[in-house]
């Protein structure tokens, strides 16, 4: 069994209600639910985070050090092109990870081009709505699982 955790930046607790015309109508908890229930199927705990706080994100990384997180499937949102003290973060307790967006931000405002997170990522899922954390949740446990055999 392994443990993963999602963490999820500002404004995705109003996901459902946000510009459903980029993000999507489901709701975070929907989200949240569908990605602890996958995980548990095959047998792995699954905890969700979010805040609107950069502080809170940096202090739910630097906890991994202690709670033994497996992997990260982090959407950090406006952060994504922002925050280096969340890349730091992350790169410090040097925990493997996948960056999930709703939208591809490849194809939308050039400041939504640069990622302070994806050269440090295992991977990216961009683009597929909410089913991008459905498909970086099936790539972390093949990595979860090939790490074990
Ligand atoms: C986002 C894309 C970001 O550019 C934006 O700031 C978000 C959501 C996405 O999931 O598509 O808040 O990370």
């Amino acid at each position: 069994m392994a443990k993963l955790l999602v963490l999820h930046g500002p404004n995705l607790n109003l996901l459902g209600t946000r510009e459903p015309d980029i993000y999507g109508h489901a709701t975070l908890e929907d989200i949240d639910a569908d990605l602890k229930a996958r995980a548990m199927a095959k047998g792995h705990e699954l905890e969700s985070f979010q805040s609107n706080a950069e502080h809170e994100l940096v202090a739910r990384v630097q906890a991994i050090r202690e709670d033994d997180t497996d992997f990260v499937l982090i959407n950090p949102a406006a952060f994504t092109h922002t925050s280096v003290a969340l890349r730091d973060a992350l790169a410090a307790v040097a925990v493997p990870f996948i960056e999930v967006h709703l939208s591809n931000p490849h194809r939308r405002e050039p400041f939504r081009h640069s990622s302070y997170f994806s050269d440090l990522a295992v991977g990216v899922v961009a683009g597929f709505g909410p089913l991008s954390y459905g498909l970086a949740l099936v790539a972390a446990m093949r990595q979860l699982d090939a790490s074990v055999e």
